[in-house]
Order: structure tokens, then C-alpha cells, then sequence
């Protein structure tokens, strides 16, 4: 069984959430985003090493609590994070120790990513070097140079469209070359594997989850929320 090492990107400002406290530090059927993130991964066997790359060490600590356990939070690492995402997950790998082979890449803001979805990413990744579970796009998508009120300039047609989730699951090795020799401003990197694209890396996708989704404002939460309940049999069982 090959072990991955973990990057868990968390160190953005929430800002289309908003609120006084970072989402990921908001409680999800009462146990914080970002730990339901780290559980998920941590429950592993296969998984050497979670980073993850934040300014609230100490308050990411707290949410972790005692729930999982001393030798599991041995696993843990912090380092900090930088001005976009890409920057932060480029922190993240210099943690990563040169003998792990593979590397995962999750929105700390996804915590409901399944062991399944972990699962089949992981072997994809193995069977063809590089693997993001992906969802077709559901809504029709229109090129116009905005802001709005804007006139379209075309309709793109959405068959061979596809929306990333993570984790997206790499070789070390790949990403580190492909950090080194980013053709593009690393600002406008948008995904992990983007950069391996650039370098004529394939990047196959699966099948993703729709509960896989990213808490980005107070209604994802709120569903989110709501899922976990129905899940555990009703509002009642998770009070
Ligand atoms: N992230 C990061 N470093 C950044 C920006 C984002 O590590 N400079 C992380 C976030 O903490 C989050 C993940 O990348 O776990 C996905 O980003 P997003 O959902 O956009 O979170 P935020 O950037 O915090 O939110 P917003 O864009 O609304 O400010
Ligand atoms: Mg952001």
C-alpha cells in the first residue's frame, strides 16, 4: 500500500463567508470544519503525514481536540501559509519529506469528503500518475467580458465541461518540478494540477462526489449541516 502525505490548504481569509471567526473553525454537527477535514484523513493508515498551512495553529489545535487521539495528532504539521492558495500549497510540500512518494491536496474547506472518494482518487492516481475527482457542469455557461450588464459574446458548450473537487492526488516529485517551473504567475494558478498540466503532465479526473462540496458562504454550512443530520437519522440525533 503506498502512503501519500496530506496537504490541507487553510490558511485563506473566508471572506465571502465573513463573520468574526475563519470558517473553517465553525462548528459542523459540532465538531469544526477544518477537523472533519483532518479526521477523514487521519483515520488512515496509508496517510504518513498531514500539513497544513495557517495562520490559527493554535485555534486548529483546539478544534482538534483529544477526539483524535495523541498518536494521531503526531501526524499533524503546521507551517504557514501565503497570499493565495497556490502559494499556501507550495509551503505545504516543502514540509513534505523527500522518501513519501505521493501527495494529496484537500481544501481544508471540504469536510465531507468520503473514504470511498479517497479511495478510488488515490488509485487513480497510481494507475495513471495524476487524478482530481471532477462533476460535469450543470449549468450553461456564457463567455461575456464583465462587470455586468454585459452582452455574451458565446455559449460554451458544457459536454466537455468539468468542475474540480479535491483531493487531487499527485506525485511529489511532479508537483515539486512543477512549483519550480511555473510558467505562469503563481497567482492565477487556480488548481493543484494546473501546474502539472503546464508541464504536459496527464491529469486524468473520476467521477466526483456531489456531497464533496466547499463551505464557501453560511448557506454551504447550512447545508452541509443539514446533510450530516439526515444522515444520523433526523435534527435530533446529532443535538
Ligand atoms: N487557502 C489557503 N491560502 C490562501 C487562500 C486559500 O490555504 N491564501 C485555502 C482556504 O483556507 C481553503 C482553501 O484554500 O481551505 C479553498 O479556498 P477558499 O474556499 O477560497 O477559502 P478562502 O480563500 O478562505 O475564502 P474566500 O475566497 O471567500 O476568502
Ligand atoms: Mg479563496
Amino acid at each position: 500500500m503506498a502512503s501519500f502525505a496530506v496537504i490541507l490548504p487553510a490558511a485563506g481569509s473566508a471572506t465571502r463567508f465573513g463573520g468574526p471567526r475563519n470558517k473553517l473553525l465553525e462548528p459542523l454537527a459540532r465538531r469544526a470544519v477544518i477537523a472533519r477535514a483532518v479526521d477523514a484523513f487521519l483515520c488512515r493508515d496509508d496517510v504518513a503525514m498531514v500539513v497544513i498551512p495557517t495562520v490559527l495553529r493554535d485555534e486548529i489545535t483546539e478544534a482538534l481536540g483529544s477526539a483524535i487521539g495523541a498518536k494521531a495528532i503526531e501526524r499533524v504539521r503546521f507551517c504557514s501559509g501565503g497570499p493565495t492558495r497556490a502559494h499556501s500549497v507550495r509551503a505545504g510540500l516543502a514540509e513534505v519529506p523527500a522518501d513519501i512518494r505521493w501527495v494529496a491536496v484537500h481544501d481544508a474547506a471540504r469536510p465531507l469528503v468520503s473514504q470511498d472518494l479517497i479511495r478510488r482518487t488515490l488509485e487513480a492516481a497510481i494507475a495513471h500518475g495524476a487524478a482530481v475527482p471532477a462533476l460535469p457542469v450543470a449549468l450553461t455557461i456564457k463567455q461575456a467580458i464583465g462587470p455586468l450588464p454585459a452582452r455574451v459574446e458565446r455559449t460554451i458548450p458544457r459536454q466537455s465541461l468539468w468542475a474540480m473537487q479535491t483531493p487531487q492526488i499527485m506525485p511529489v516529485e511532479a508537483l515539486r518540478r512543477a512549483f519550480e517551473n511555473c510558467p505562469i504567475p503563481l497567482e492565477q494558478a487556480t488548481d493543484d494540477v494546473q501546474l502539472l498540466e503546464l508541464m504536459g503532465e496527464a491529469v486524468w479526473l473520476l467521477a466526483g462526489e456531489e456531497r464533496n462540496f466547499k463551505i464557501t458562504t453560511r448557506m454551504d454550512l447550512r447545508i452541509a449541516e443539514w446533510l450530516l443530520q439526515e444522515e444520523a437519522g433526523g435534527p435530533s440525533a446529532v443535538r
